[in-house]
C-alpha cells in the first residue's frame, strides 16, 4: 500500500500563525502534527508516500526532507489551488497508480496510530474504508449515516442538520475504483470537490464502502482551540524523561519532559508539559498542559495550557498566561516605560484576551 499525506490548503482558521507557515507544521508536545502523521502511516508498514503540497510547499519540504529520517521515500505532489479533498486524490494518480492507499489528513491527530486499520483493509476486499467517530458539533465535519446492521446510509459534508453525531475522521482507505468517483462528482457549494462526496458516489455505485468506529480520541487541529486539545491530549500519552537541567531549587513533575540542554532554575514545572531544546525557565511556574518549544526563555511568569513557540521570551508576566498559542519569536515583557499601558505590536488577525483591571 502507499500513503496520501494532504498538506496543501491555507490554514486561514489558524491565522496569524499561519500566515507565512504551514498549518500542519505547528507543533503538539514540540513535535510538528505533520512528522507524527507520516510517523503513523511509517509505523502502519507503508515505505512510500506522497505529500500533496501547495502555497507552503517551500517550508514543508525544507522541514520534512526525502524522508530519510523516518526511513520512508517521500514524493511531494503540488496541487496549484486547494479544490477540495477528491481534488487532491485527483492530482496523485500518477504517483498512486493502481496501488491501494491510505489518506492521512495532515492536520489530524489520532490516538493508537492506524496500524491495524491498515492491516484489516490491505487484507480486505472493501473498495473504500472511512474511520467515523462520535463528535459533539457533526456540522463542522463530514458526518455517516449508518442502518442499525452498522451499513452506510449515507455521507453528507458539513450538513446544517446532521442526521447523526458519527463525523468522519480524516483517514481514509482506497483502491482505485476511487478515481472513477473523484471523476464523477462536482464541486459543492463551497467550490470544493468533495471526498465525501466521492465515497457517497462509490456507495450509490454498489461499491463495498466499510465503516470503521474509531473510539479513542480524534483532533482536527483546524482552530487555536483544537491546537490545545491535541497538545493536552499528546502530553498525556508521551513518555517523559528528563535530558535537561534541573537545579535544586526547582521542582519538576514526574511527567515532564525536559529536552537536551533546557534549564530549569528555581521554578515549578508541572506535568505533563514539555520543555524544548536550550529552553531556559527561571523563576517561573511552568503546566500543566504547556509545550515550551527550543530556545523560549520564560522568566518570573507563569504559563500553564498554552503551547509557545521557538525563540520566544516572556518576561515578568504576573497575571498568568493560560490556553494561549503563541508563535515564533513573540517577545512578552512588563514595560518599565512611561506611559502605565498595554503596548502591543500584534500582526494582522491576532487575537489578545486581556485580563479585566489588569495594571
Ligand atoms: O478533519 C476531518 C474533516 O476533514 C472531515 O470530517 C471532512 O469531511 C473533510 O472534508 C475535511 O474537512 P476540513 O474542512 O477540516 O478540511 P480542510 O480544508 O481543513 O483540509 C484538510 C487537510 O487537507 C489540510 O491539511 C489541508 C489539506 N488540503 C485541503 C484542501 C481543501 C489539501 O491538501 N488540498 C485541498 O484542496
Amino acid at each position: 500500500m502507499k500513503g496520501l499525506i494532504l498538506a496543501g490548503g491555507k490554514g486561514t482558521r489558524l491565522y496569524p500563525l499561519t500566515f507565512t507557515s504551514a498549518k500542519q507544521l505547528i507543533p503538539v508536545a514540540n513535535k510538528p502534527v505533520l512528522f507524527r502523521v507520516i510517523e503513523a502511516v511509517h509505523e502502519a508498514g507503508i515505505e512510500d508516500i506522497g505529500i500533496v503540497v501547495g502555497d507552503t510547499a517551500e517550508e514543508i519540504k525544507q522541514a520534512v526532507g526525502r524522508g530519510n529520517r523516518w526511513g520512508v521515500n517521500i514524493t511531494y505532489i503540488h496541487q496549484e489551488n486547494p479544490l477540495g479533498l477528491a481534488h487532491a486524490v485527483k492530482v496523485s494518480r500518477d504517483f498512486l497508480g493502481d496501488e491501494r492507499f491510505v489518506m492521512f489528513l495532515g492536520d489530524n491527530v489520532i490516538q493508537g496510530g492506524i496500524s491495524s486499520l491498515i492491516t484489516e483493509f490491505a487484507g480486505s476486499e472493501w473498495n473504500c474504508e472511512i474511520v467515523l467517530t462520535r463528535v459533539e458539533h457533526p456540522e463542522q465535519y463530514g458526518v455517516a449515516e449508518l442502518s442499525d446492521d452498522g451499513r452506510i446510509l449515507q455521507l453528507i459534508e458539513k450538513p446544517q442538520e446532521p442526521p447523526s453525531d458519527l463525523a468522519l475522521v480524516g483517514i481514509y482507505m482506497f483502491d482505485s475504483t476511487v478515481f472513477e468517483a473523484v471523476e464523477a462528482i462536482k464541486p459543492s457549494w463551497r467550490g470544493e470537490l468533495e471526498i465525501t462526496d466521492a465515497i457517497q458516489w462509490l456507495v450509490s455505485a454498489g461499491y463495498k464502502v466499510f465503516p470503521y468506529v474509531h473510539r479513542g480520541w480524534w483532533i482536527d487541529t483546524g482552530r487555536p482551540g483544537d491546537m490545545l486539545d491535541a497538545n493536552s491530549m499528546v502530553l498525556e500519552e508521551l513518555e517523559h524523561k528528563v535530558e535537561g537541567y534541573v537545579d535544586r531549587d526547582s521542582q519538576v513533575a514526574h511527567n515532564v519532559t525536559i529536552e537536551r540542554g533546557a534549564e530549569i532554575i528555581n521554578s515549578v514545572v508541572r506535568g505533563p508539559t514539555i520543555i524544548g531544546r536550550k529552553a531556559r525557565i527561571i523563576n517561573s511556574y511552568v503546566g500543566p498542559y504547556a509545550s515550551i518549544s527550543h530556545h523560549v526563555e520564560i522568566v518570573n511568569s507563569e504559563i500553564e495550557r498554552s503551547i509557545v513557540l521557538e525563540h520566544s521570551r516572556i518576561t515578568d508576566i504576573p497575571a498568568r498566561i493560560q490556553d494561549s498559542l503563541i508563535g515564533r519569536e513573540v517577545i512578552i515583557e512588563r514595560s518599565p516605560m512611561k506611559p502605565k499601558a498595554h503596548k502591543l505590536t500584534l500582526g494582522d488577525h491576532s487575537h489578545v484576551g486581556i485580563l479585566n483591571g489588569a495594571a
